[in-house]
Parts: C-alpha cells; sequence; structure tokens
C-alpha cells in the first residue's frame, strides 16, 4: 500500500507527534478548544490534506492516504477528548475547592449594640428617683433668657450670662434671647408654672456652654435637675434624699457631706461630696429653693418650700467608674465603651 501526497503527510506525522505534549499543555477548556480547532479543525493540516485527496490519481493509493489521515485524526481526537475529561475534572475540584462551605465552621456571632455608658448613666439615676416617687419631665435644649436665667433669679450682671460662657443662637430683646440651655435649671420654672404643688420631678437632658474640650470640660454634656415642693419640706428631706441617692447609685456605704455654696435659685445651698476612693470629691449642686423662684412661677412662698439639685451626668460616670478623662466617653472607641456594657 503506497502513501502519497509527500509533505503534507510529512507534516501530518509532525503533527502527530508533537500532539501529546501540545495538548498536555493545556490546562483550560478553553485553551483546548483553541487547540483542538488548530489540531483538527476545519483550517488544520488535517483538514487541508483531504482536500488534497482528489488530487491522488490511484484509487488504491487515494484510499491508503485517506485512511492515514483519519487514521492520524482519529488518534489526536482521542488524545484531545482524554485530556478534556482531565481538564474538566481539574477545573471542577478546583471549582469546588473554591465554593467550599464550610458547614462545621462556627457562625460568625453578629455584634450587639448597646446603651453609651452616659445613658445607662441616666437611665439608672432616673429609676433611683422614680423608686423614690419622683415624676420624668424633658424640656427644650433651645431655651429664653427668661426660663434659663430671669426666671431662676440670675441677675442680668451675672457673669455666666456672657458670651464667654453661653452659647446664644438670637439676639432678641432682653427676655426674648434665644439660647442653648446652660443648665437643667430652666425646667424647675417651666414645671412649676405647669403644674400645682405638690411636685416631685427630675429632668435629664443635655445642657450647653461655651468651653473647649479637656479632661473635665465639654461644650455639650448632660445634667439631671432634680426638684421637690411640697408643705413643710426642710433641709433633712433634701440631705436624705440625696443621701439616698449616693448609696443607691455608689454603694450604700457611701458617705456624704454638705458644704455651703451659693445658686441665685437656692437659698440656702450646698455642693454635696461623697467619699469615695480615700478623697472626697464634689458631687453636685443642691439647695432649698429660694422664694423669689416660687414668686416667679406663682407658687405661694408662705405655704409652700422645696428643695432642688442638678448634677452632671458624665461626672456621676467617671466618679463610679474611676475615668479620669472625660473624652474617654466622648472617643467613641469601642475597646472602652464595651466594658461598660
Ligand atoms: N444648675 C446648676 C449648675 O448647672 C446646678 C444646680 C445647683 C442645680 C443647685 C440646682 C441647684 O437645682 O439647686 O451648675
Amino acid at each position: 500500500m503506497t502513501i502519497s501526497l509527500g509533505e503534507p503527510m510529512d507534516a501530518l506525522q509532525t503533527l502527530l507527534n508533537d500532539a501529546p505534549e501540545r495538548i498536555d499543555r493545556a490546562m483550560t477548556i478553553a485553551e483546548l478548544d483553541a487547540l483542538e480547532n488548530d489540531l483538527v479543525g476545519r483550517t488544520s493540516p488535517i483538514a487541508s490534506a483531504r482536500r488534497m485527496l482528489g488530487q491522488i490519481k490511484d484509487g488504491a493509493e487515494r484510499g491508503a492516504t485517506g485512511k492515514r489521515i483519519n487514521d492520524i485524526a482519529t488518534q489526536i481526537q482521542a488524545m484531545i477528548d482524554a485530556r478534556r475529561s482531565d481538564v474538566e475534572t481539574a477545573e471542577e475540584s478546583e471549582r469546588l475547592v473554591n465554593d467550599a462551605v464550610d458547614v462545621t465552621l462556627p457562625g460568625r456571632r453578629p455584634r450587639r449594640g448597646t446603651h453609651h455608658l452616659i445613658q445607662s448613666t441616666i437611665d439608672e439615676i432616673v429609676d433611683i428617683f422614680v423608686g423614690l416617687g419622683y415624676t420624668v419631665a424633658t424640656g427644650p435644649e433651645a431655651e429664653t433668657e427668661f426660663y434659663n436665667f430671669t426666671a431662676l433669679n440670675i441677675p442680668r450682671t451675672h457673669p455666666s450670662r456672657a458670651e464667654s460662657d453661653t452659647l446664644y443662637l438670637d439676639y432678641g430683646d432682653e427676655e426674648d434671647e434665644i439660647l442653648l440651655r446652660t443648665h437643667t435649671s430652666p425646667m424647675q420654672a417651666r414645671y412649676m408654672e405647669q403644674h400645682d404643688p405638690p411636685t416631685y420631678v427630675v429632668v435629664p437632658g443635655r445642657v450647653f456652654r461655651a468651653d473647649a474640650i479637656d479632661a473635665t470640660h465639654s461644650p455639650v454634656f448632660s445634667q439631671l435637675e432634680g426638684l421637690a415642693v411640697d408643705e413643710g419640706i426642710t433641709l433633712g428631706d433634701l440631705k436624705g434624699t440625696l443621701a439616698s441617692f449616693a448609696k443607691q447609685f455608689f454603694g450604700s456605704d457611701t458617705q456624704v457631706k454638705f458644704i455651703p455654696h451659693y445658686f441665685p435659685f437656692t437659698e440656702p445651698s450646698a455642693e454635696m461630696h461623697a467619699y469615695t476612693d480615700g478623697r472626697w470629691i464634689e458631687l453636685l449642686g443642691c439647695g432649698m429653693v429660694n422664694p423669689a423662684v416660687f414668686e416667679h412661677v406663682g407658687y405661694d412662698p408662705e405655704r409652700y418650700t422645696g428643695f432642688a439639685f442638678g448634677m452632671g451626668m458624665e461626672r456621676m460616670a467617671m466618679v463610679r467608674h474611676g475615668i479620669a478623662d472625660l473624652r474617654t466617653l466622648l472617643d467613641a472607641d469601642r475597646r472602652v465603651l464595651e466594658q461598660y456594657r
């Protein structure tokens, strides 16, 4: 049996010899598809050799050459098919590895939020006073000069009215000036105007001062105001109430003392100090409601007496938890805040 076509057949033999190595190098189905096209596709040497078969005049020779071409094509195709199934298996297992979900891994716990220490301090202190029979009220942060100062018997010349201390929003006529309240005390006057005695109320809220931020100051902080007005209220009631609060909040063996002080809206006035961590520390301002305030709000100063107090919430939290720098509470550093859940 004679095989002719000379050069084209030599090229096919070379193609067959090189095929195993070339096919082995195809690492993906896409590479293999391209290679298949080169080796046995319509523009491949095999296809052109087939097209040249007609030039062979001798029938037996043409048959033998055609058979040889088919033989080569079949061998190459078989190698490609074998490689294809290997590559498919490899690609599949790689995909499985990449997509793998390990159902035995423990789940990721969602992070649970919590109240900020300042808020939980407010909640806890409000709860203590509610336990003593007080109701809770809140008031506006943008306040008039009248409620923030005048109704509280704070004279027009008082330094706290100055712009160096108070943040003004709107300069109107004398009593129409709008400012950011510098304390929660204006709610004493607002509440008494709207409620007849007996009055037992606490007012938590945000207050504002023209202070730069440092270890003990912030332009925004929180206070809690307290007011008790009834017939026959004495300084003894004030001391007993606030001592009871201190024991509930700081611990049952907490000692307190009252040091005379001055506030225009109370007379007499005092600071309450508590003994913690081996030292006396100022906790809050308080006093017997000045009859001048009763006059402003229409309470009968002959019939009623009362006491009031105001305390900083950040300060309460700092004293209780031994926090030296107020900024610790304002930085929103979760590593710190999470310690006070
Ligand atoms: N308002 C005062 C302040 O911000 C605190 C205060 C003192 C409130 C005495 C009172 C009080 O009710 O009786 O410094």
